[in-house]
């Protein structure tokens, strides 16, 4: 597999007849597949919801000819092939070449870091191991890709107007953005104005999928590929993680230290070290006595506890999970019929082949075995790019080695996430299942969160962490965050409270460290660096029902919970969003301006829209629609409130870990300026954050409608059900941040 290398139209053939199969799936979102004896699958396995469409009216019209496809709404073209190159092919692989408009700006990509905006990039989906795969020079401050997940997802802004292009397709997908063609270090040579899409192999499915707007958009994408379910409430909190814990005895010890420092925290997390010489589905016998025991010790001081899971499966006969495997025959196969011997943590290892439901049925029983003997509260599934080690990708075959590589490889996590869900729903099918898994692909929302992998305590990853994020967000995967401070060296207690105050509300929030780094749980820095990064995650706790409130909503519509400046603001010529990624919004109300550069005293901060916005830090107002500078401060971070946000949080921050009752005792907080006279209306629904009994209906829900005169503020609240508990509101009135977390 070449990174660097692109597939150049000059070598397809643009000019034969095919047959486009077109359907309107609804609701303005199309499907266009191309039939030919070259292809005689699509191969992909990604769970798209084609009937969530059914019978809804379109605006929009996708008209395919022979030689030309475009996209018309709004009276005229969003997309248009270019002349006499609509599409091409080389043998098996294929691409669709669009031209390009000047105004144009791409994002999406699903997990890429290369760059927020996306004109001049090429870019390859091919799930891939970054540390194995790139040099830590490059790692350190460059770009890496491809990355962990493929998700072939471009959308198109064009002002205000959006659509995207689905390519439901497995194999080494890949994109052209108006690239330049050059040779190494030489310039860049301009070519044709125009993008493209294609792959190397896989009949070609394409969705096109027409807004108008971002939030349009994004909601048909989740709808097609499927949101995240509510996860269990505890998995919003707080998590700590390093390489090298290995026993409940450490993190019995953390769950102290943490008590110690007053800082809330939910999950603590085991990687590899706990296992039995590093083997899937086991625990050391010398740190594990009473696996079940231990982790319902934690679980009754109010932790969670979660383990790593690998995929390698240890060759060792006598170990019953390759024993059963091999019985079972659901081993990935070499070209000469054996099975494919990889290299990971534990030595020669082979690999289940999730393409096949009797490997995944295998893997869920072996995950429900797993917690049958633990009761852990979730897992995290790591190597599944699939990660082999020093051993050759393309040799492992899938389907009884039937299916070459490529048709699986970007698809492999997916399966690894869809048989380890089903593993914890056999075990507990009332409780909501949590993973989070490094590789994935379309579809993954369905099953797993993900973190974006092994990123660098440095400022550079920092300043990523944001636009990967919100690429990921707009492509399907929004409950994704980073390892915080920085996987991967040294951070500075300068660079740990950045991280922290930039990350506290990121949907996935876990400190998490390589082995031979320094400790980066809070305590390990000095008082003042302890003391803030404490404050920040206290403040989390503090929003928690907001951000669970996202995760509702995002379940019913399909919205992300980070979102970029242009997904709740239009874009205009005075104040241009789209190129804006080092600022995000959390839902609708709260905007974050993070201080992502080492040193800088002071920030420009973009408050669009034309209503004002507050400061939570010094009580502040500003006028929307202009570029404000701020100051860096050592205990806070930008932080701004949108004028009629009502948000929801808790009455009091927890001192150990989030309970469901919590959801129930609330603060509303009502931001509205002085002189403000209007009226909001709210609704909250609160659930029993654990089991799937919300879908039943067993929820409490409530409207409130505040009224705002002045320096008047009335509230009337409306209980519409009460299915899991009365909710108690108290509200408050534009508050300060720095007095809500007080302990
Ligand atoms: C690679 C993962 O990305 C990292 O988070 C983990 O600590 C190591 N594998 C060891 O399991």
């Amino acid at each position: 597999m070449y990174f660097k290398k692109f597939d150049h139209p000059g070598n397809f053939v643009f000019d034969k007849s095919f047959d486009y199969q077109m359907e309107v799936l609804g609701d303005d979102v199309f499907k266009l597949t191309v039939e030919s004896p070259r292809w005689h699958d699509n191969f992909s396995q990604a769970e798209l919801d084609e009937a969530a469409f059914a019978n809804l009216p379109s605006r929009a019209e996708l008209q395919v000819s022979e030689y030309s496809l475009s996209l018309q709404a709004e009276g005229g073209s969003l997309l248009q092939s270019l002349p006499e190159r609509m599409f091409g092919v080389a043998g098996s692989k294929w691409m669709f070449c669009f031209a390009h408009r000047p105004h144009m700006q791409f994002y999406g990509l699903g997990e890429k870091n290369n760059g927020f905006e996306k004109t001049g990039v090429r870019s390859k989906f091919w799930n891939t191991d970054v540390f194995a795969d790139f040099h830590m020079h490059q790692i350190e401050t460059g770009v890496t890709d491809p990355m962990y997940v493929s998700v072939p997802y471009l959308l198109v802004k064009q002002g205000n107007v959006y659509c995207g292009i689905l390519a439901d397709n497995p194999f080494d997908a890949f994109v052209s953005l108006r690239a330049q063609e050059r040779i190494e270090n030489q310039q860049g040579v301009a070519t044709e104005d125009y993008f493209m899409l294609g792959s190397t192999d896989g009949r070609p499915t394409l969705y096109f999928i027409y807004g108008p707007s971002l939030a349009d958009t994004t909601r048909k994408l989740q709808r097609l590929c499927g949101c995240h379910a509510r996860p269990p409430l505890w998995a919003l909190g707080h998590q700590q993680c390093r390489w090298g814990y290995k026993s409940a005895r450490e993190l019995a010890e953390l769950d102290q230290r943490y008590r110690q420092a007053n800082i809330p925290t939910d999950g603590l997390w085991l990687d590899i070290d706990y296992m039995d010489k590093f083997k899937v589905f086991t625990f050391d016998p010398v740190h594990f006595e009473q696996p079940k025991r231990e982790f319902a010790e934690l679980r009754r001081k109010g932790r969670r506890s979660l383990v790593i899971l690998d995929p390698g499966v240890r060759i060792e006969p006598g170990y019953p999970v390759y024993d059963s495997g091999r019985q079972e025959n659901v081993f990935c196969r070499n070209r000469e019929g054996g099975e494919y011997v990889g290299f990971v943590w534990p030595g020669a290892t082979v690999f289940p082949d999730f393409s096949m439901p009797e490997a995944r049925d295998w893997w869920a029983r072996q995950t429900a075995m797993m917690l049958g003997k633990s009761d852990l509260d979730g897992f995290w599934l790591d190597m599944n790019d699939p990660s082999t080690g020093s051993s050759v990708l393309d040799e492992m075959l899938f389907q009884h080695g039937q299916r070459e590589h490529g048709s699986y490889h970007n698809q492999y996590a997916f399966g690894m996430q869809k048989a380890t869900f089903d593993g914890c729903l056999r075990h507990r099918p009332e409780r909501r299942p949590f993973l989070v898994s490094r590789s994935g692909y379309i579809s993954t929302s369905r099953y797993s969160a993900v973190w974006t992998g092994d990123n660098i305590a440095n400022y550079y990853h920092l300043r990523q962490s944001i636009p990967m994020c919100l690429n990921l967000s707009l492509s399907g995967i929004p409950f994704c965050g980073p390892d915080v401070p920085g996987f991967g060296g040294d951070p500075t207690p300068g660079l740990a409270r950045d991280w922290y105050k930039a990350g506290f509300l990121f949907p996935f929030f876990r400190n998490h460290s390589i082995k031979n780094a320094r400790k980066k749980e809070p305590w390990t820095f000095d008082r003042e660096t302890c003391g803030v990064i404490g404050h920040f995650i206290r403040l989390r706790y503090k929003l928690i029902p907001y951000l669970y409130q996202l995760f509702v909503e995002h379940e019913q519509k399909g919205d992300p919970m980070l979102r970029p400046l242009f997904y709740e603001f239009d874009d205009s010529d005075e104040l241009p969003l789209g190129m804006i990624d080092d600022q995000f919004m959390v839902g609708s109300h709260i905007m974050q301006a993070p201080f992502v550069e080492p040193g800088t005293r002071s920030r420009r901060v973009v408050l669009p829209g034309a209503g004002s916005w507050f400061d939570p830090w010094s009580g502040q107002w500003f006028d929307g629609g202009q570029t404000i500078t701020v100051r860096r401060d050592r205990r806070t971070t930008p932080v701004f409130i949108r004028a009629g946000a009502v948000i929801p949080m808790l009455r009091q921050v927890p001192d150990i870990s989030l309970q469901p009752e919590l959801l129930r005792d609330l603060e509303l907080h009502v931001f509205a300026p002085p002189e403000a006279r209007t009226a909001l209306q709210f609704s909250y629904q609160a659930d029993d954050g654990e089991s799937f009994a919300y879908r039943q209906g067993k929820v409490s829900e409530t409207i409130a409608t505040i009224r705002i005169d002045g320096g008047k503020t009335s509230v009337e609240t409306k209980s519409v059900k009460e299915d899991a508990g009365a909710v108690k509101f108290t509200v408050k009135r534009n508050c300060l941040f720095e007095a809500m977390t007080e302990s």
